[in-house]
């Protein structure tokens, strides 16, 4: 087939293998037998994994694909994932075990057994609907990673309304459009949070998102109320009748609330992410599905023994990584973890380290750039901690290199742990494909094996199987319980996005390979998503935001990749010779250039590269060539041409990239 990905050519497939240890294979709880049970009937694989959730009303039907590709599971059945998550570890007697040890980024800290969780929740849920809320409403959850997001979250799923978590780190116009897009009509935030030693500040934000403004002529009509929790004690604006502190109506608020049963199709949260246009897209997931693919995975992938493990998922809430394994998934299965405010440098590069000997961390759930960036800072700073509570650590988010797989095995893992690289995404809701700790002899960057009861192929542009041996595009045979449930408001571009590239099967996005023995390496997208740390960017969105700032006529963002952050953004600009002198402020530009982005779409957008050019590469039709930007950001000798509506346009950015034109942050 014609090669679809470029990395293909490259690729290194590792051919060393780990099994687990006799030990760790006798106690494990996915044991071999497992993939052939789920083979031999995969719904009546996931309708018992379902039976182990609590369930209002029993369901009778598991899989209805009459309406494909929108899914039913478990239809009939009613539940609730706050009453699964909390209550019921509750009511069977597990009210004393610890649910969070939280700690601060400044060195506060505290613990919430499970009854303590318990509490909070009927408190916020009472609180809720004092506010006004109730199911199938939605609220928008802009907080810092602190036990009220928690909280937040499953209170919502208390009362059945839907909540929307923003990441913190988005800018105040991502919030405002997230909020118009699913109309939410409260808003959670906090006056702040800590980060890198400082107070960063949210209300602020919130109050800029819901204002008039550049954007948005209105100010936003939805949100009846913001409620705030005070977390750093900053001055803050409060608008009467609007505003509300957490301390004022939770805190308060009776302790006494009956969970709301929903239909297992009710949806739980919607999530916003990129997709290849300037809009990111609601992702939203049903209830019943969601928590089956979150608990079942989360408990095989994990081995997760609640009464004994300590559990750690460094991800912020505000990502789908968050919401399954930090929220749903563990807390479902009643696992103790650890809840993280601040950034891993902060007092001190150890600061994680220093969190997994203090709690005595057993199994750790962490992402790629992560890993690299410890790399570059050094095992010794590791090993003045005693990290031998570890027995398993887990890697998300984007492709892991092999180097990174064995420095976490070697330096974190003491060459002891299982490592398990897990693929999934936001759509998916669970993990889709990884080793099985007790089961898989792992290979150092691959995620190897479709979870029992998933279909996963590698196929060409025909939508046809490769051979063992051969790469191309990554897709989902058969629909699974956690899979996404549409786009918000948008069923045709669902269908277009996931479901038209390849009739019958959902098309991921990525590029994958099969080895000789049919284990999967994942390659990175094949689409316009970059992976920049492991956080999708839409390079249409970066470019949108580059061009609404009045000096840019043109841009175009790849991309590159890059040694700690997988991916970083390069942007190739034209600027309007009018509006400013490139000679003499070139890096001003840059540095404006920059922050715009970073106030347009958050920190986490801002391009590391900003490259002024005259022109842009284009097809006749007028597409912009990414593949050959990428050529040049990635100093690679620049490809096929032929395509160009101006062949010489390729010259000339070399020629200035040559000239030192590029501004590096
Ligand atoms: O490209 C894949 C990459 O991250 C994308 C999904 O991003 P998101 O929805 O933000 O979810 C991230 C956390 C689940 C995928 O399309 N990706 C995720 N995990 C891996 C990965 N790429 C390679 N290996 C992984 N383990």
């Amino acid at each position: 087939m014609a090669t679809v990905v470029p990395a293909l050519a490259n690729l290194h497939t590792e051919t060393r293998a780990f099994p687990p240890s006799p030990e760790f294979a006798a106690q494990a709880n996915a044991q071999p037998g497992i993939y052939e049970q789920a083979d031999q009937d995969r719904v009546a694989f996931w309708a018992d994994q379902a039976r182990s959730l609590a369930w209002a009303t029993p369901f009778t039907e598991t899989l209805d694909w009459s309406d494909a590709p929108a899914a039913k599971w478990f239809a009939d059945g009613t539940l609730n994932a706050c009453d699964n998550a909390v209550d019921r570890h509750v009511r069977e007697g597990r009210g004393d075990r610890v649910a969070f040890h939280f700690e601060g980024e400044p060195g506060d800290t505290r613990t919430l057994t499970y009854a303590d969780m318990h509490r909070e929740v009927q408190k916020a849920a009472n609180a809720l609907e004092s506010l006004g809320v109730s199911k199938g409403d939605r609220v928008a959850i802009y907080l810092p990673q602190i036990p009220e997001a928690v909280i937040s979250m499953l209170a919502c799923a208390r009362i059945g309304a839907i909540h929307s978590v923003v990441f913190g780190g988005f800018s105040a116009e991502s919030l405002r459009q997230r909020i118009d897009d699913a109309e939410a009509s409260l808003v959670i935030t906090a006056d702040g949070g800590n980060r890198r030693g400082k107070h960063l500040a949210l209300k602020p934000l919130v109050d800029e998102a819901l204002a008039a403004g550049d954007h948005h002529p209105e100010p936003c009509a939805t949100v009846k109320h913001v409620l705030t929790v005070q977390r750093t004690g900053q001055d803050t604006h409060w608008e009467k009748g609007r505003d509300v502190w957490w301390h004022d109506v939770v805190d308060p608020a009776s302790d006494s609330h009956e969970p709301v049963m929903v239909e297992a199709e009710h949806p739980l949260f919607i999530l916003y992410t990129s997709g290849t246009t300037g809009s990111p897209k609601g992702l939203f997931h049903s209830t019943g599905g969601y928590l089956t693919g979150v608990a079942t995975t989360h408990k095989m992938v994990f081995d997760l023994k609640p009464e004994t493990d300590v559990y750690w998922c460094s991800a912020d809430v505000g990502w789908i990584t968050g919401h399954s394994y930090i929220v749903y998934g563990p807390m479902t299965n009643g696992a103790t973890q650890v809840l993280y405010e601040g950034t891993p440098n902060t007092p001190h590069e150890g600061r994680w380290w220093e969190i997994i000997q203090k709690y005595g961390v057993t199994i750790f759930y962490t992402a790629p750039t992560a890993i690299r960036t410890f790399m570059k800072w050094g095992e010794a700073i590791p090993n003045q901690y005693d990290l031998t509570s570890l027995r398993l650590l887990g890697s998300v988010g984007e492709p892991i290199n092999p180097e990174a797989w064995m420095w976490y095995r070697r330096v974190i893992g003491g060459d002891r742990c299982p490592v398990v690289d897990t693929w999934w995404q936001t759509e998916t809701g669970s993990i889709m494909i990884s080793p099985l700790p007790g089961v898989t002899a792992t290979k150092p960057g691959s995620a190897q094996k479709p979870m029992p009861g998933v279909g996963v192929d590698v196929v060409d542009d025909h939508g046809d199987p490769v051979p063992d041996g051969s790469g191309g595009y990554l897709v989902l045979t058969e629909p699974w319980p956690s899979m996404l449930r549409g786009i918000w408001g948008d069923r045709p571009r669902y269908e277009r996005t996931y479901w038209s590239r390849f009739p019958g099967l959902y098309f991921a996005g990525d590029g994958a390979k099969k080895d000789a023995d049919g284990d999967i390496w994942l390659l990175g997208r094949v689409d316009d998503v970059m992976n920049v740390s492991g956080h999708r960017l839409s390079t249409t969105e970066v470019e949108h935001a580059l061009v609404s700032h009045p000096w840019v006529a043109e841009a175009a963002v790849v991309g590159a990749s890059d040694d700690v952050t997988g991916q970083a953004v390069v942007a190739f600009v034209i600027i309007r010779s009018d509006a400013v002198d490139l000679n003499e402020d070139g890096h001003e530009v840059a540095v404006a250039l920059r922050n715009h982005v970073s106030h347009e779409i958050g920190p986490i957008a801002k391009p590391r590269t900003i490259l002024v050019v005259t022109e842009v590469p284009k097809t006749r039709s007028g597409k912009i060539m990414r593949r050959l930007l990428r050529d040049v950001a990635e100093h690679r000798p620049v490809g096929d041409v032929t395509t160009l509506a101006d062949s010489t346009v390729m010259d000339a950015i070399t020629a200035g990239l040559e000239a030192g034109k590029a501004d590096e942050d």
